[in-house]
């Protein structure tokens, strides 16, 4: 290699690695380093022992091979002392994984008394994010936002099938079960964005079904509350649009997703999957919403979940008038 070309790579290599790193990715939460810290102990035991067990296989075979046609393996009986330190050994190993493995686990598995509550919804294919203290209703990609060192104890469940709630950088992950509630928490260590997957295959838009948690200061996480919170009268038809996910499926500039578009379609007609038309009115609009089995429109599959149940009267009628405005 020419000493022209190792600068550059070098350069390359640094602003790749600016974007990506090789190992973990940046342990973002109060028990990240836990989690690495008992993989990378692992993981280097085992490459420790996989050099030495190989080497000396190979070694053997070279220095004990037979050098004549009639030399003969010498007999080999029972080793007390060996056969005790090949159990014992591995044993206490075993013993430390299993204990820095089960005090993580715990610590992950149980929620401080002082953390700040937010209830999740998994659904086709969007995640909801509710806080019951403050009023406040997210969902889609504008995400979760909490403060920076606070627990954060996430309650969730699903509307319809299997999901799972994943952020990589806290290293925590726990499935999202329809008619149950599951729990996860973390603490996260200081301001920043991290990515959220669905990590349970659930239909056609899985790959899409990403959100984000926004970590700030707590005192810009207070301003972001109160800028927040629910407006009297409740939340307009546009942020329900918004916080139940709609827009996953449905698009309010004319293009085609899993669901039709909603562009300038009320007070037009509508062919449905049966052969028949229907009018796009207020009543098919909240039939759509509360059954959206019930006339499914020529062309599409029904995936979308029922909100039988999930939404008030009000919240409905917002619906409809914002999906009025959609000219
Ligand atoms: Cu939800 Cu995959």
């Amino acid at each position: 290699m020419t000493p022209v070309l190792l600068p550059l790579l070098l350069a390359g290599a640094e602003a790749r690695a600016e974007r990506t790193r090789f190992w973990m990715p940046e342990p973002a939460s109060t028990f990240a380093s836990d989690v690495d810290n008992l993989y990378y102990y692992i993981y280097f035991l085992d490459a420790f022992f996989f050099v030495l067990v190989v080497g000396a296989m190979a070694y053997f075979a070279w220095r004990y091979k037979a050098r004549t046609p009639d030399q003969k393996t010498s007999p080999v009986k029972g080793n007390h002392a060996l056969e005790l330190a090949w159990s014992a050994i591995p044993g206490v190993f075993l013993l430390s994984f299993f204990w820095l493995g089960f005090t993580s686990f715990m610590n992950m598995q149980v929620p401080p008394a002082d953390s700040m509550d937010v209830r999740v919804t998994g659904q086709k294919w969007n995640w909801s994010f509710e806080y019951p203290e403050y009023g406040i209703r997210r969902g889609g990609p504008e995400g979760l936002v909490v403060p920076a060192g606070t627990p954060v104890r996430l309650t969730m469940t699903s509307v319809d099938v299997l999901h799972s709630f994943y952020v990589p950088d806290f290293r925590v992950k726990k499935d999202v079960i329809p008619s149950r509630y599951t729990v996860l928490w973390f603490e996260a260590k200081k301001p920043g964005e991290h990515q959220v997957f669905c990590t349970e295959y659930c239909g056609d838009d899985h790959s899409r079904m990403l959100s984000k948690v926004t970590v700030l200061e707590p005192a810009k996480f207070r301003e972001w509350v109160r800028d927040n919170k629910a407006p009297e009268g409740g939340p307009s038809g546009e942020q329900l649009f918004a916080s139940l996910g709609c827009a996953g499926c449905h698009s309010i500039d004319g293009s085609k997703m899993v669901g039709p578009t909603l562009k300038g379609k009320y007070g037009t007609q509508e062919q449905l999957t049966d052969g028949s038309s229907v009018d796009i009115d207020d009543n098919y609009l909240r039939e759509s919403i509360l059954v959206p089995g019930a006339k499914v429109v020529a062309g599409y599959a029904p995936q979308m979940p029922p909100y039988e149940g999930r939404l008030k009267d009000d919240e409905i009628t917002a619906l409809i008038d914002y999906i009025k405005t959609l000219k």
